[in-house]
Order: C-alpha cells, then structure tokens, then sequence
C-alpha cells in the first residue's frame, strides 16, 4: 500500500492506475475504476466497511485520512480530534486499499487558499444548522478530493446522512464524474453507531449515547406499525429523550439538538413519513455531540 502525500502524487498514482487499467476498459466488473473513501481518521469498524465495499466494486481503492479544519467550528473539537495514522494504515491496508492519501493541511488549503463549495439550500439544515460552516467545509474538501483523485466511485456511510445529500448535490451541481456510494451504518451490539467520537464518552456517557439508537429503533417500529405522521415521530423521540433523562438522574446531560423527518435528497422537513424519508437524530452526550438516523420505508 502507498502513502500519498500530495495532490500531485495521488494525482500520478491515479492516473497510473488508469493507464494500467486500459485494455481491460471491457470489463463490467469495475475492475477498471478508481475509487476513493474519505476519512478523518481514527478508523473503525464503520470506516472498515466503506473500504471493503470499495475493494468489492473498484480496481483501485484510495482512503484518505484528512482531518479537515475547515469543517469545524471555532469551538468545536478539531485540536483534540482522535488520531492514530499508524493503526489507521494497518486498518486500511488489512481491508485492502491500494493507496492512503495523507496530507498537511498547507497542501490541500494553500496560504491565502480563497475558494470555498457552498451547496446553498443544503448546507444549513439538520447538522449545519447547529454547526455554521461545518457542510461548506465538507463540500470543499470533498471536492478537492474528488478531483485530485479523479475517482470513478466514492464511498460514504449512511451515518452522516446529511453529509451524503449536499455531496450528492454538489458532484450533481459540478457535473464531477464520481458515482457516490452509500453504504449502511455499523453499530455496535447494542445498537450505538460507530464513531470516532465515541471515544469521547465516559463508562456513564456511553451507556445514555444509547437513547440515539433506541430512538431510531422505536420509530423504525412506528412506522412498521403504521404510523406515518412526522409529529407522532418527532414527539415519541422526544418522550422517550425525557423518560431515559429522568432514569439517568445526576448522570451527565444528554441534550436533543435535533430530531427531524426530512426528504433526504432536499433536507426539507416532511410531514408524512413517505417510504425513502430521512428520521434523523442528534443529541448532546455531555460535551459530546453524537447523531444516528434511519431511511424509512
Ligand atoms: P469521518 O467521520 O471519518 O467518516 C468517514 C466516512 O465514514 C463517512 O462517510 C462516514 O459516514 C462513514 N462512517 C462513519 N461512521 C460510520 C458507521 N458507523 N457506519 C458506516 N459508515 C460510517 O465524514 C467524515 O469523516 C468527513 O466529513 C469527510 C467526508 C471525510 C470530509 O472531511
């Protein structure tokens, strides 16, 4: 497995994996095509899976770890984000990427660096409204990646599902040739979606980031029972937020930043959970901000 460092390796790396790819331009198999799984690092079983599901469908699979500044706020946790690139490598070589794209910040955001993506309409809903900037700092640094890595494919994890509505908007709006690929969200046995946050937790914090998951289930539940109505959703997470509140009395706070049923290519609200739609939860653990959701339907 190489290690990039800049642009202009992975650049060259992909492109001689593209000239090394002609003669089999035939193959239907995907064996011909680059794929690219973006990261922040401090990988895990969820990241894991992004790298299998590329490996099963490109010839040529990148994974770059890139802990992005632009997309954290001033207060938010970009100085004391988790990173281990050893273990990283070892994860992403293990699972079989061909190439891990490594670089500083000056090589992807040069001095006085003035072009930002902004996916109007997209990027101030759900996590970007409680987060100013944060999907314009996504947007950019996924579009830089996408075209220093000319990618056929790019992978991303339903986990961050707001995430995945304005980079499909933005390769959209761009025309970039990539395919973006979604893939469903690891969990942990007892239903609490990986993250690299959840580092973060304390043994007490840990076991109340549980409510997140309990409450994608119960309305996962709902809606198999028959309930469609987005404001018997919303509320019924919300009471079940309450009840675990009480339960865990003197415990660490967990605080609803948002739950929401959204058409998940537009992120506008829906009142009618029609199949295809977007519940979506986030929700402060102590200092730490976690989500999950589910496609229903
Ligand atoms: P990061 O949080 O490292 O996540 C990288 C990718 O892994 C994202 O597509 C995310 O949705 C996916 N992922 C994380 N946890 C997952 C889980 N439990 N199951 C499935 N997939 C999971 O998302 C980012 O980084 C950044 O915003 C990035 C796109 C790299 C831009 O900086």
């Amino acid at each position: 497995m190489e290690i990039l460092r800049t642009v202009a390796e992975l650049r060259h790396w992909s492109r001689e994996c593209r000239s090394r790819a002609i003669g089999i331009e035939a193959r239907n198999d995907g064996g011909n095509l680059i794929g690219l799984v973006p990261t922040m690092g401090a990988l895990h079983a969820g990241h894991a899976s992004l790298i299998r599901a590329a490996r099963a469908s490109v010839g040529y699979v990148a994974v770059s770890i890139f802990v992005n500044p632009t997309q954290f706020g001033p207060n938010e946790d970009y100085a004391r984000y988790p990173r281990s690139f050893e273990a990283d490598c070892a994860l992403a070589q293990a699972e079989g990427a061909d190439a891990v794209f490594a670089p500083s910040v000056e090589e992807l955001y040069p001095p006085n660096a003035a072009t930002f993506v902004e996916v109007a309409g997209l990027s101030d809903r759900l996590d970007g409204e409680s987060r100013p900037g944060h999907f314009r700092g996504v947007a950019t640094v996924v579009a830089k990646l996408l075209i220093a890595t000319e990618a056929d494919r790019a992978f991303f994890g339903q986990k961050d599902a707001a995430q995945v509505a304005v980079i499909r908007r933005m390769v959209a709006d761009l025309r970039l040739p990539a395919e973006i690929v979604v893939c469903p969200i690891v969990r942990e046995p007892d239903g609490l979606a990986l993250s690299s946050r959840n580092l973060y937790l304390s043994p007490a914090e840990r076991k109340q980031a549980l409510t997140l998951s309990r409450a994608i289930r119960q309305a996962e539940a709902s809606v198999a029972s028959g309930e469609r109505r987005a404001s018997a959703l919303i509320e019924a997470a919300r009471r079940l937020f309450d009840a675990e509140r009480s339960s865990f009395a003197a415990e660490p706070e967990v605080r609803i930043d948002y739950i929401a049923l959204v058409d998940w290519a537009t992120l506008q609200p829906v009142e009618i959970a029609a199949p295809g739609a977007l519940f979506a939860v986030a929700a402060w653990v102590g200092s730490t901000r976690l989500i999950d959701n589910t496609i229903l339907g």
